[in-house]
């Protein structure tokens, strides 16, 4: 029969963790080692990402170190040399420019196009050319519900997170073939270093917590369960999507309560 025990263990994997020092890949290295990962934990902040993999340790899990920064391809291929193969790629790091499209600067957009759409690009290619020799792997983008529905403000945000669900589907049929899975999540409001300053403007983040279906925020770490699943056997004829982890957000429109008979 079946092991159905078995569908979200990853003991004898490896995983590439990329913006694991901080909220949501800090997450994703912590769930993915809980459930027998080796976790190679990356980022541009190598104290962060070196808190992650402490954390990961104390809790008898595997986790080692790295720089790397997705922008600049000779730091993904210094990094990539002394980690060997990796089965599961997650990959995070992303700005938001909030700004009215009208006083965006030329630099600016080169800026957040160049980290979350370019960068994306380059780490992923980097580590599927490997998944893809070896005839296995599980590649997870972060998207936002940005990619879907957009406010004043969030013009080239959304933009690269709706590019970069077009390009993964692109990579997830190009590599379904060669055994490679290619997924993205796509979260709601998440309390993270990278929502910081929306939570020191009560009225916004209040607006926010109550326009999803369970009017709050959500922790990190409830993203770290769409990643271990997608980065499981319990998730192996699934690619090319997108998980929205929202707390209903895209679900619901959320701005009216209708009166309604009691029950
Ligand atoms: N927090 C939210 O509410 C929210 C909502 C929707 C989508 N998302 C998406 O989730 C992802 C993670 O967001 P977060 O809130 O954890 O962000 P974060 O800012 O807390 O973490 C991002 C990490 O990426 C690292 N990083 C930045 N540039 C890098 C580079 N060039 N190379 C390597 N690492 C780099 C940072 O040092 C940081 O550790 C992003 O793609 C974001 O768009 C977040």
């Amino acid at each position: 029969m079946f092991d159905y025990r078995s569908l979200f263990d990853l003991t004898g994997r490896s995983a590439l963790v990329v913006g694991a020092g901080s909220g949501i890949g800090q997450a994703s290295a912590l769930g993915l080692a809980a459930h027998g990962a080796r976790v190679y934990c990356a980022d541009i902040n190598l104290a962060g990402a070196e808190e992650t993999a402490a954390a990961i340790r104390t809790h008898d899990g595997e986790a080692e170190t790295l720089f790397m920064d997705i922008t600049d391809p000779e730091s993904i291929a210094q990094g990539l040399e002394g980690i060997g193969a990796v089965d599961i790629l997650v990959s995070t790091p992303s700005i938001n420019v909030r700004k009215p499209l009208l006083d965006y600067t030329p630099e600016e957009f080169d800026r957040v196009i160049h980290l979350n759409l370019k960068g994306a690009f380059q780490v992923v290619q980097a580590v599927a050319r490997g998944m893809a020799e070896r005839g296995r792997g599980s590649i997870i983008v972060f998207s936002s519900i940005r990619s879907q529905v957009v406010e004043p403000g969030q013009g080239v945000y959304a933009a690269t997170k709706a590019g970069v669900v077009q390009m993964m589907r692109a990579l997830a049929a190009e590599l379904a073939p060669k055994g490679v899975r290619v997924n993205l999540i796509g979260p709601g409001v998440v309390e993270t270093p990278l929502t910081e300053q929306i939570k020191q403007h009560p009225e916004w983040y209040d607006a926010y917590a109550q326009r999803n279906a369970f009017g709050r925020w959500a922790q990190p770490h409830e993203m770290a369960g769409a990643v271990v699943y997608l980065a499981s056997d319990a998730s192996s004829y699934v690619t090319g999507t997108i998980l929205f982890v929202d707390g209903g957000w895209l679900a619901i429109d959320g701005r009216f309560e209708p009166p309604l008979p009691s029950s």
